[in-house]
């Protein structure tokens, strides 16, 4: 009772769709008799509901008010007997304003300290589910003397989840023998080694989720694992690296299998294993190889194959011809498949819903009249050609088409354009549609179009489209766009980015009826003039770039409505006047670097406490730093370095080489976006003087401060070892003086160091961190000496060291201009490439960001690389 069987999954999205979704609880009551439930179990729900923190009130009918708690929240109970039974108690998906300012947390989940085990006294529960929530630590149980009698437990995507031991697994299988569904997706089990041997001893096992687990090892030497019910195995996203194991292939009842996105390689047997029930195989996102062997074609239960994004080889004709006609979802894409496909391979797949195919050199042979017996719903095609399939203007149900890298023309325009407006979702991706879509009407919800060389004006859009995405095209005027005239106001939009286009001339005067809108990128463009008053009609937008454009005059005081604002990127353009200190203090990133921004750093940015990221370099600011940075909070965290940013989008992105849709769903076909980036500050070419103030040096997550080319002075303090996060420090091209702090010497993170063209003096200390750098860090400073620059300390010079002498020689050239630019190119590329792995690193470990941050990579870069200048 307690199971979900595989069939009640809605089978459409087997294998698509990630773990992200989660039912919303509902609220559950108990029939409205006149009994009491039984105290023993009342007082266990009162222990719990203490011991939990509950910010939003969950719990609050669990109280006295209400006598019986077979009627509390989330609480159910056996009719007759009047014991509890079930508790339903997940946390709802995100809210909207926990997106916005809340990095990762789940404030109005329930949290703190999970006591399951005592749970388990109620003796009578059978259901347990309080997935989503986001507890931090679960007791281990010392008491184990009991079996609970628990059937269902989900745990899932408390992601904060730590067992102190690491022997939850062990925990778990030795007291809930009778658990027939176990989900704990999302939590760390980095540690738990032998999770496999510990779970095969729940012998009543019917679905097991360990999705996102941070798995290591999949055992791929054992042969037999003894899960004798098991019917459902959902292992994606872990770390799995090696074969296929063969146990996998002995689970005779299994019927659902996911061991998409991991990294597993090898072949899959070549003989028919003992797969006889299986329905659903999801191999998505690995490197596995080889040829399809033909017992696929065999399991003649099969639903759902999705095989997308692997390095199988051979022809797929036999296989598709062969496969069950009861597939619904068969995903191919992105292999790298030979030979032809043509209608001949599809005529048994009637029930067809969803079909992936595509591979570089797979040739597509439809016949322009067939007509499918399927009706599908979603289509992803990779590298259709040389003809279109003309076969898709008959799939009148599809909802979402996706067309990546065609080599195939789109001709009859006209045709496809129309047949587009009953699509939900419409992705095209890379396709050389040379086309002017001036007057093309878009009518789709979520439209993503990028690289297709579309020029002449932003298409119109009907009040439907919620997302439209043109980035990187060749449009070249956005006016019609934004100055149509709509029926019913300007409709839904929420995305709108036409970032990397030809659009020119001046944004017009046009916002106030896009009210809708959230997310704004027009970055890369050749737009002129100001920024028009009506931004402010965008009282709800969240991200604004309009960076690399040549936009000018002052940021209009009307942005201050934009009071969701928290990514503000004007970054090389010609704005001028001060810096618009007044926008919300809730800003998160604000970017207004390579700008002819004059006046003061203003003190009112010390009330910006989300700020991220800081960049006001190349400008022609004057006067000193603030001495109130230290009220920058989320920069003094130390363990702030991993900054998400949220954005709702539909995109591909590219994992291990791969290029895949990603499915992360806010709405049906939307996305949740990570913006990964370096925390940092960068006040570099400006007329900046003064000292630096000793708050600065209390930003201890600060992982980026560039303060080259402008008028500093003073010493660096030896408290600039509290900046332990630090991986990039420029202080280059300034009038700092005095010593080289010895404390600098610790700085274990840093990797790019430049302190040329100052007048340090002295010794360089010593210690392997700052004599890793080359010389080039230091030169410029006629006073420095010491090791890596060639320069002998007064104090060495009495050293009988002949070798020192003759390097000595050299001595002059430190000074080389062409030597140091060519340096610091390289520096850069070094030190982008290891806080890029440094990212990296920390992101396997947190591995609910991987993905995103794979997803965003090409967002990541934009942050990360630093501008390249001249020194001295
Ligand atoms: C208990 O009550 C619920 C709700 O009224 C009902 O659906 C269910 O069939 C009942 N179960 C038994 C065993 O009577
Ligand atoms: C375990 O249960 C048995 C019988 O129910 C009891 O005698 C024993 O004291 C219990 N042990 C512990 C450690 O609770
Ligand atoms: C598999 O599990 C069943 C039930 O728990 C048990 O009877 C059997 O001995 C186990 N087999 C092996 C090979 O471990
Ligand atoms: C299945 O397990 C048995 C041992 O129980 C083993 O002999 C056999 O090789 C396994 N089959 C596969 C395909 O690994
Ligand atoms: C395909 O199916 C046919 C009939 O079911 C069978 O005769 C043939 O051997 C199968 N081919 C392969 C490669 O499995
Ligand atoms: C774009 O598509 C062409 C084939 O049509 C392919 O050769 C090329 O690699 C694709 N470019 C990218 C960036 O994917
Ligand atoms: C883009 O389209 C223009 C015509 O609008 C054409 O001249 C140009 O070659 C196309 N570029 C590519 C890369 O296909
Ligand atoms: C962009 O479109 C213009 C015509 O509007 C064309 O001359 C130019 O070649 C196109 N640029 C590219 C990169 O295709
Ligand atoms: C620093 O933050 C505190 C508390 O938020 C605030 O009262 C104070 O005005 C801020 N100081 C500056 C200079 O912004
Ligand atoms: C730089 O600032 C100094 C005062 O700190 C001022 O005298 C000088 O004129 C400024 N230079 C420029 C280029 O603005």
């Amino acid at each position: 009772m307690a199971t979900s069987s595989p069939n009640q999954i809605p089978i459409m999205f087997l294998c698509l769709l990630s773990t992200i979704i989660f039912n919303s609880s509902s609220l559950v009551l108990c029939n409205s008799m006149l009994l009491h439930c039984d105290e023993k179990d009342e007082s266990l729900l009162i222990k719990f509901k203490h011991a939990v923190t509950d910010p939003s009130g969950v719990l609050s009918s669990w109280s006295s008010h209400e006598k019986d708690c077979c009627r509390w929240r989330g609480v159910h109970c056996d009719n007759i007997t009047r014991r509890v039974t079930e508790l339903h108690l997940p946390c709802d998906t995100i809210q909207f304003d926990e997106i916005l300012d809340k990095d990762n947390e789940k404030p109005h989940c329930l949290s703190g300290e999970l006591d399951m085990f005592s749970l388990f006294d109620l003796e009578f529960l059978s259901y347990l589910d309080l997935s989503n929530n986001d507890f931090k630590t679960i007791k281990t149980c010392s008491n184990n003397n009991y079996s609970s009698n628990i059937h269902y437990l989900d745990l899932a995507y408390n992601y904060n989840l730590v067992n102190d031991h690491n022997n939850m697994l062990h925990q778990i299988s030795h007291l809930c023998s009778s658990l027939q569904y176990l989900d704990l997706s999302g939590i760390d089990l980095y540690k738990e080694i032998d999770w496999l041997q510990s779970l095969t001893s729940l012998s009543s096992l019917l679905e097991l989720h360990l999705d996102d687990c941070i798995l290591q090892s999949i055992n791929p030497s054992l042969q037999y694992a003894n899960f004798t019910s098991l019917k459902v195995l959902s292992l994606s996203n872990n770390d799995f690296s090696s074969i296929l194991p063969p146990w996998l292939f002995n689970l005779t009842r299994i019927s659902y299998i996911d061991l998409s996105e991991n990294n597993l390689h090898g072949q899959l047997p070549q003989s028919k294993p003992n797969l006889l029930s299986l329905e659903t195989l999801c191999l998505y996102i690995n490197n596995l190889d080889g040829p399809i062997p033909n017992w696929l074609g065999q399991l003649d239960q099969l639903k759902a194959l999705n095989l997308a994004c692997n390095n199988f080889v051979g022809p797929i004709s036999t296989t598709l011809r062969n496969l069950s006609s009861l597939l619904v979802e068969l995903h191919l894409r992105s292999n790298m498949f030979t030979g032809t496909v043509s209608e001949k391979n599809f005529h048994m797949l009637s029930k067809l819903k969803i079909l992936s195919l595509g591979s570089e050199s797979l040739i597509f042979d439809f016949d322009a009249k067939w007509i499918p017996s399927f009706q599908l719903q979603m289509l992803f095609l990779g590298y259709p050609g040389p003809k279109f399939p003309s076969w898709i203007y008959t799939q009148s149900s599809l909802e979402l088409l996706y067309v990546e890298n065609s080599r195939a023309s789109f001709e009859p325009l006209g045709k496809f354009w129309k047949f587009t407006t009953q699509l939900e979702a419409l992705v095209l991706i890379n396709n050389s549609i040379n086309s002017d879509i001036s007057d093309v009407l878009l009518d789709s919800k979520v439209i993503t179009m990028q690289q297709n060389n579309f020029s002449g004006s932003v298409p119109k859009v009907s009040p439907k489209v919620v997302h439209l995405d043109l980035s990187y095209n060749n449009l070249s005027d956005i006016s019609p766009f934004l100055c149509q005239k709509m029926k019913k106001g300007k409709g839904n939009l929420e995305t709108l980015f036409i970032s990397d286009n030809a659009l020119s001339g001046e944004i017009p005067n046009c916002l106030m009826d896009w009210t809708s809108l959230l997310q704004v990128n027009l970055g890369n463009n050749n737009l002129r003039g100001k920024i028009p008053h009506s931004i402010g009609s965008l009282f709800k937008l969240i991200f604004l770039s309009l960076e690399e454009n040549k936009l000018s005059g002052e940021i209009p005081l009307s942005l201050k409505n934009c009071r969701n604002l928290r990514y503000l990127s004007l970054g090389e353009n010609t704005f001028s006047g001060a810096i618009p200190s007044w926008i919300d203090q809730r800003i998160k990133i604000f970017q207004l670097g390579s700008n002819q921004f004059s006046g003061n750093i203003p003190i009112e940015i010390c009330q910006f406490h989300s700020l991220k990221i800081l960049d006001l370099s190349n400008n022609k600011l004057s006067g000193s730093i603030p001495n109130c940075l230290n009220n920058l909070t989320s920069l003094i965290s130390p363990h702030a370095s991993m900054d998400v940013f949220k954005v709702l989008s539909l995109t591909k992105y590219t994992k291990r080489g791969f290029t895949y849709l990603y499915f992360r769903v806010v709405t049906k076909y939307m996305v949740l976006h990570f913006v990964h980036s370096m925390l940092l500050i960068d006040l570099s070419s400006n007329n900046l003087s003064g000292t630096i103030p000793s708050e600065l040096f209390m930003l201890v997550g600060l992982q980026s401060l560039n303060l080259s080319h402008n008028q500093f002075m003073g010493s660096i303090p030896q408290d600039i070892e509290n900046l332990a996060a630090l991986e990039s420090l420029d202080l280059s091209s300034n009038l700092f003086s005095g010593q080289i702090p010895q404390s600098m010497s610790g700085m274990s993170f840093l990797e790019v160091l430049n302190l040329s063209c100052n007048n340090f003096e002295g010794k360089i200390p010593s210690g392997t961190q700052l004599q890793s750098f080359t010389n080039l860090s230091y030169v410029g400073n006629p006073k420095l000496c010491g090791p890596p620059l060639s320069r002998i300390c007064p104090q060495d010079k009495k050293l009988p060291n002949g070798e020192q002498r003759t390097e000595a020689d050299g001595d002059g050239d430190d000074d080389d201009n062409s030597e140091v630019h060519s340096w610091f190119l390289m520096g850069l590329g070094i030190g982008f490439a290891t806080s890029f792995w440094g990212v990296l690193g920390v992101i396997l470990f947190n591995r609910r960001f991987r993905d995103a941050y794979f997803r965003y990579l090409d967002e990541f870069h934009d942050i990360v690389i630093h501008k390249v200048k001249p020194i001295c």
